[in-house]
């Protein structure tokens, strides 16, 4: 029998639920469950293969409980792999930063990151009807779908 490597996605979504729709697609391509932070405290994740960290992108990073979850963390050699959604993400490199440092600091090992258009309505957007209206959509989920098969793909030719 092929053992199946262990994935956990840990993810909050308190805007619109974007990233945690995107969390599904995802966890749903890799057979993995998906975590609050609050749960991921409690978790004994040394066993996991892989290890996914998303939300929606706030002032320019990723949900503090994310960022907070990681700095209370032991330093662990795992791979991981990030995502989000936002109201720019060709701003991703810069706004996963925040994130990607401390896992980094932390011995994880970043192999992949995602990030695609979230329905952002903060502040004055929200007369107009929000940026990004309707994502992510189809097309942005079967990007999902598509970025954590091949995930997948390198992670059974190390298993
Ligand atoms: C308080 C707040 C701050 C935000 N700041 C940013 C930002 O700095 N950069 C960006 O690209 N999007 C920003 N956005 C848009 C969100 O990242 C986007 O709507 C995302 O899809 C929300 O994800 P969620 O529904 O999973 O919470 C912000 C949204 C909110 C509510």
């Amino acid at each position: 029998m092929i053992e199946q490597p262990l994935i956990r996605i840990i993810c909050t979504s308190v805007h619109h639920n974007n990233t945690g729709r995107v969390a599904d697609t995802l966890a749903d391509a890799l057979h993995a469950n998906v975590h609050s932070p609050e749960e991921a405290k409690t978790l004994d994740v040394s066993e996991s293969d892989l290890l996914g960290f998303g939300s929606g992108i706030y002032f320019g990073r990723h949900h503090q409980s994310l960022l907070q979850l990681v700095d209370s963390w032991p330093t662990r050699p795992c791979r991981v792999f990030i995502f989000s959604t936002a109201g720019l993400p060709f701003l991703r490199w810069f706004q996963h930063c925040a994130l990607r440092r401390r896992l980094v600091r932390r011995g994880f090992e970043v192999v992949a990151e995602f990030c695609c258009r979230g329905w952002d309505t903060v502040g004055p957007l929200w007369f107009m009807g929000g940026i990004n209206c309707k994502h992510p959509n189809a097309k942005d989920f079967a990007n999902a779908r598509a970025f954590a098969l091949k995930i997948k793909d390198t992670i059974q030719k190390d298993h």
